[in-house]
């Protein structure tokens, strides 16, 4: 997972986004890598709020889905010992950071951005904080001086700007923040829909292409069952048999074995055998999470705890470098 240029500890920062129902694709995606980096270095996982607000969102859920995500992540195997796991709006470091950062922002590149195209269609109301998204993201990044960022493939463009708003910032005011790589998922990056496997599962996908984090166990059994597979029998890897591909990756993200090794058990089972062997799999992996998640969630002060713990630490290990944002602008110190 490290690279040669990677330092020896380095500072990992991610965020996620509360809104949505989480996915197996989030998991595949994003969870199961996360439990992985917090190994690696100083690891910060945020759940950005503010990144939210920044399409059509109820007010009223905002707050209990926060604490829902937070609640997944530690149920996920983030330990807050190792990991610092906080609410973005909580470290006001982060709206500041913004703030400084879209002085180096280029007003050219933000309107190139794919995600503000395609969600700015979709809303009713395109508002300024969806156009300036990725500068607020920039500042989660930089403000940690993160070394590395585990992200989706569809947050390249967003990473990429990042990097650029990190370098002319430091050759405009001086050297001043880490220039970040993106890390992106390898296997099961792009878990697909059960029922279209061309398109990738989402929170957006109909109910029966999704499976969420928190189905109970016989509905994701019937998902599983009920996925769409490809003419033939033989259980194999290959482009022309998308929804056995599909099935064959979750099988491999759950249980983290190889595909081909995967192959070699399950080539001549025939179709059924094997969705009953993937739902079986991914069953047992969600159940204890499942138990975990609840068990968190149903003890709110201590989940605020916990996050109050978070949010002191992260707001600790940025604002030193939000200081010198200030210092190297020229602003008049308070
Ligand atoms: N834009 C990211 C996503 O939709 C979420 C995010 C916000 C993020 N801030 C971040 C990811 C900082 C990594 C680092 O997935």
């Amino acid at each position: 997972m490290t690279t040669s240029t990677t330092p020896a500890n380095p500072t990992i920062f991610s965020g996620i986004k509360p809104t949505g129902e989480k996915t197996l694709g989030n998991y595949a995606g994003g969870f199961s890598q996360y439990v992985r980096y917090q190994e690696e270095g100083q690891a910060f996982f945020a759940v950005v709020d503010l990144h939210s607000v920044t399409v059509a969102y109820d007010p009223r859920t905002l707050a209990a889905q926060t604490l829902d995500l937070a609640a997944l992540l530690f149920a996920t195997g983030l330990d807050p010992a190792r990991a610092t796991v906080f609410v973005q709006s909580h470290v006001k470091g982060h709206a500041e950071g913004a703030r400084l950062l879209a002085s180096v922002t280029a007003y050219g590149d933000l309107k190139r951005m794919h995600q503000f195209k395609e969600k700015g269609e979709e809303q009713d109301f395109v508002s300024l904080a969806l156009f300036d998204y990725p500068t607020l993201m920039a500042a989660d990044i930089l403000l940690y001086g993160t070394d590395l960022v585990p992200i989706g493939d569809d947050q390249r463009q967003h990473l990429e700007l990042a990097r650029d708003i990190a370098t002319r910032f430091n050759s405009r005011f001086g050297a001043t923040f880490t220039v970040p790589e993106g890390r992106y998922p390898e296997v099961g990056a792009r878990v697909m829909d059960l029922q279209d496997p061309t398109r990738k599962m989402g929170t957006t996908s109909a109910e029966g292409g999704t499976i969420r984090l928190l189905d109970p166990p016989d509905v994701i059994s019937k998902k599983i069952k009920a996925a769409v597979t490809d003419s033939g029998r033989e259980v194999r890897y290959a482009p022309d048999k998308p929804g056995i591909a599909n099935l064959l990756e979750i099988l491999a993200v759950v249980t983290g074995t190889s595909i081909p090794e995967l192959e070699a058990s399950y080539a001549d089972v025939g179709y059924g055998p094997f969705k009953v062997a993937v739902a079986d799999a991914v069953v047992t992996l969600l159940e204890p999470v499942q138990a975990r998640y609840h068990e968190l969630r149903g003890d709110e002060a201590e989940l605020r705890r916990l996050l109050a713990t978070g949010a002191e630490k992260a707001a600790a290990a940025s604002t030193g470098r939000l200081t010198t944002a200030y210092e190297r602008m020229g602003f008049l110190a308070p």
